[in-house]
């Protein structure tokens, strides 16, 4: 019998900045994805990425996500907003009946939310994905092959750092770092925070400036992470916000990959080194083509938001454990607003960083 050819998911991609863009360029770079709706707040935004992207006259667009959603019925509900607005898509994606809701990280801002997020999810059945990308360039994926090679020998730690403040980067940090340890849930997390200037961040990535913390995961590997102002320099890494260090010990060795600078491994045969640096276009097709292999019933997406909740409830642990002091146990399951409790209780002295540097002075208001 002749095979039909397959119908494209039709895509919504609501919030039309740099990620927006990078998401209406490979969905539609896609064979089975086409964007039949945008939309963000500000028109001129919408008229940017219509010209840039060629989108035809067909595709449904306008500033209010609620009635482009209503009319388009997208089979992807995807939304690249500053992390301050995600509850009201994920409400939009279940209410406007799409099989999948794509968005940015962080899931949320605070726990709060966040237990609020989860529970529409799981109660509506959406699949839902999470931009971690960056594991499809090849840096990355050459440690997670070094450590499934048995290289390193069995892994027992696990450990990141990254420039950028932890509502920006603390759960790639996280993501990366579980998925060479094969994805271990957190036992418990003990931490510490530090500055508040990132608290009334413009770009609404609300977070202290600097979160330093431990976390025994279930398989007994150990985990260590420090993001924002005083993470360790990664000095081979000229990039600012590319100066993340993602690494795992091993029994035998340990491998590391930088976000901007490549990848390291020490082994017993010896030094394995290559280059690499993180790029939206490279990384950008392998996540889509796994967008379509959950959907088309291959194999779940690596960036699914189970694991995605892992890594968020790991952060917000470390978070309760600054405010609270001492060790915090995993499951999360009592929502509070951290960013408020952050701002009443942190102290005010600026965050103290590891280097100085003009973009860490001005990054930090220093
Ligand atoms: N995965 C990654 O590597 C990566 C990299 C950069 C940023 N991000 C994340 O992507 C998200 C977006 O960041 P960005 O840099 O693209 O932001 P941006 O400011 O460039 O774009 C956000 C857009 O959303 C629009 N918007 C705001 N409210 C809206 C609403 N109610 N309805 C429709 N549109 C609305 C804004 O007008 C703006 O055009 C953030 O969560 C950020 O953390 C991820």
């Amino acid at each position: 019998m002749k095979e039909e050819k397959m119908a494209k998911y039709s895509v919504m991609v609501i919030g039309l900045g740099k990620r927006g863009g990078h998401h209406v360029q490979h969905f539609n770079a896609h064979p089975d994805f086409e964007v039949t709706a945008v939309c963000d707040i500000n028109e001129k935004q919408i008229d940017a990425v219509v010209q840039e992207h060629n989108l035809p006259d067909s595709v449904v667009r306008g500033t209010d996500a609620k009635s482009v959603a209503m009319e388009a019925k997208p089979d992807v509900l995807a939304f690249m907003t500053l992390p301050n607005i995600r509850k009201m898509f994920v409400e939009l994606g279940a209410e406007c009946g799409a099989k999948m809701i794509a968005f940015e990280k962080p899931v949320a801002l605070t726990s709060e939310e966040g237990l609020e997020i989860k529970e529409i999810i799981e109660k509506s059945g959406l699949k839902a994905v999470l931009s971690y990308q960056h594991r499809y360039g090849t840096h990355y994926q050459a440690v997670k092959d070094i450590v499934d090679s048995g290289k390193i020998g069995e892994v027992t730690d696990i450990y990141a750092n990254a420039m950028g403040w932890p509502a920006h980067m603390f759960t790639h940090m996280l993501h990366y770092s579980r998925w060479y340890a094969g994805n271990p849930k957190g036992e418990w997390v003990i931490a510490n925070a530090a500055g508040k200037n990132k608290l009334s961040s413009p770009d609404h990535h609300l977070s202290p400036d600097y979160l330093a913390g431990i976390v025994n995961f279930e398989n007994g590997v150990h985990g260590v992470y420090e993001v924002g102002a005083g993470q360790p320099d990664v000095k081979h890494v000229g990039k600012w916000f590319g100066k993340n260090r993602i690494g795992v010990k091993g029994t035998k060795g340990y491998a590391e990959a930088y976000t901007n600078g490549g990848y390291k491994a020490v082994t017993p045969e010896g030094v394995i080194e290559g280059e690499g640096a993180m790029d939206y276009h490279k990384d950008m097709p392998g996540y889509i083509q796994d967008i379509a292999d959950d959907l088309n019933g291959v194999q779940p997406h690596p960036c699914n938001f189970e694991n995605a909740w892992e890594n968020f409830s790991i952060w917000q642990s470390m978070y309760r454990s600054a405010l609270d002091g001492g060790q915090v146990s995993l499951p999360l399951t009592e929502g509070r607003n951290e960013v408020e409790e952050f701002r009443k209780t942190l102290r005010d002295t600026p965050v103290l960083p590891s280097f100085e540097s003009d973009e860490t002075k001005e990054q930090f208001g220093l």
